[in-house]
């Protein structure tokens, strides 16, 4: 018999190729899932107790051996070697050196196939736990922070034009919603992918018997998967969990968006905390946004991630195909970038200056073109007729050069209300007959508030 130097040279006369090695070791960039790796071994040797192959004494061995491992890895040891293709059988030949025979029995029952999803649906499942917890973090900033200066007024834009008066807590809440359905996306994430691929074997299903329930207890999931092919071929999981990725990072991005353009002298609104900021090489008086600039830019990436894996996969075929290798990248960076952006995005709103006099100054005038116009069709005034009224006004205030609420006595006096109307029409008039569930108004606000808070509180 040749010697052993790889788990599935038997069948090998040559070795590999160093070009061949350099395209499909994965080791570098799997070894992410170090810890969903060990986890998943432990409860696979847990099955292997109940099917007979392991003794309730070399389980322990094995556990013990394996946590080891981690222990080791995690305090700087450097275990792994360049032969070692990917996390799992590095995890496993160094098992077996440190164990013996024993460690040569861990993947009795098993293949990477079903190892593999296994572990990197482990790693899907911890990481979205992680970010809903992240999201709610921001969420209670924004909650704070919205509650703190509620009463505040700003313009509401559309177009990045003004359009309408709005309280700045009614702005800061819609970004709280948002995360909520990101949040939940996540969560529902969660519920769906609940099923223990373990027991799938390559692609047909374990020959051994083994207790799937009892391994899926042991290592957190709900179920077990119904087809062993389903279990071992398909990576939807990850797709879905990059789109979601991907549609946080442009929640953020478009606030992010919002909050450079506040940053600018010719909005003034906001006042990022120097730690959030950077300054230029060459312009001294330079204070960049660039905590939202990366943001923003980060987002690129994480929509690139979601069709690099969605292009892999749709080709791929049944079963396992080496192709499924390339779901890990995308993933990692992902989870790795969303991470970033929402710690970065909850500290530096945290932090920041919100410049709510320049907010009221800059708001003009015409905000309250549509408020006039309600208060004509309530008048009597067909909608269209009273639009047509109020935009004939504005127009000929533009032309003057004035606002619609400097024009003459005379332009006033031809409206139901008279010159009273000019009068009525404040920023806050306007915001707080949007007292609708769902609008700016107080108390429209003040049951957002009571929303949210149970949002929080539901865990
Ligand atoms: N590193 C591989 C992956 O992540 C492990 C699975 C290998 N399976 C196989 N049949 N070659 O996809």
């Amino acid at each position: 018999m040749k010697k052993e130097t790889k788990m599935w040279d038997g069948r090998f006369e040559s070795g590999m190729a160093k070009s061949m090695v350099d395209l499909s070791f994965s080791l570098h960039f799997d070894r992410e899932m170090l810890a969903e790796d060990v986890a998943g071994s432990i409860g696979h040797a847990k099955g292997l107790v109940e099917s007979g192959v392991l003794s309730e004494a070399e389980f322990q061995q094995v556990q013990e051996a394996l946590n080891g491992i981690l222990k080791d890895i995690s305090a700087g040891k450097e275990l792994f070697n360049a032969q070692d293709e990917d996390i799992h059988m590095a995890v496993e030949r160094v098992l077996t050196e440190r164990i013996g025979d024993l460690g040569k029995k861990i993947h009795t029952g098993r293949s990477r196939n079903d190892q593999v999803a296994t572990d990197f649906k482990l790693y899907m499942r911890h990481r979205a736990a992680e970010l809903v917890e992240q999201i709610v973090a921001l969420q209670r900033v924004l909650l704070n922070l919205a509650e703190k200066h509620l009463g505040k007024v700003m313009p509401g834009y559309t177009h990045v034009q003004q359009a309408q008066p709005i309280y700045f807590s009614h702005y800061i809440m819609s970004f709280f919603f948002v995360l909520q359905r990101d949040r939940q996306r996540l969560e529902n994430l969660l519920t769906t992918h609940s099923e223990l691929p373990l027991g799938s074997g390559a692609l047909a299903g374990s020959a051994f018997p083994y207790q799937r329930h009892l391994v899926a207890q042991e290592l957190g999931f709900a179920g077990v998967s119904a087809n062993s092919i389903d279990a071992t071929a398909h990576r939807d999981m990850a797709l879905e969990f990059l789109s979601d990725l991907a549609i946080i990072g442009s929640t953020l991005s478009r606030y992010a968006e919002d909050f450079v353009n506040w940053s600018s002298a010719e909005f003034g609104f906001l006042t990022l905390h120097d730690a959030f900021s950077s300054g230029s090489s060459m312009m001294p008086q330079k204070k960049n946004p660039d905590s939202m600039e990366l943001i923003r830019g980060k987002t690129g990436r994480l929509g690139g991630n979601y069709i690099a894996l969605f292009t892999t996969v749709k080709g791929a075929p049944l079963c396992y195909s080496r192709d499924l290798q390339e779901d890990k990248e995308p993933v990692f960076d992902s989870v790795q970038t969303v991470r970033i952006c929402l710690q970065v995005m909850a500290e530096a709103l945290e932090s920041a200056q919100w410049n709510f006099a320049t907010m009221e100054q800059k708001m003009l005038p015409a905000l309250l073109a549509t408020d006039l116009a309600d208060l004509l069709v309530e008048a009597g005034v067909p909608f269209r007729e009273a639009h047509h009224i109020v935009g004939d006004m504005v127009g000929q205030a533009a032309r003057q050069g004035i606002e619609f609420t400097e024009l003459a006595d005379s332009y006033w006096e031809k409206l139901p209300g008279g010159v009273a109307w000019r009068r009525q029409l404040t920023f806050e008039f306007s915001i707080n007959r949007r007292s609708i569930e769902g609008g700016t108004g107080l108390s429209s606000l003040k049951e957002q508030f009571r929303k949210a808070q149970t949002m929080l509180e539901q865990k």
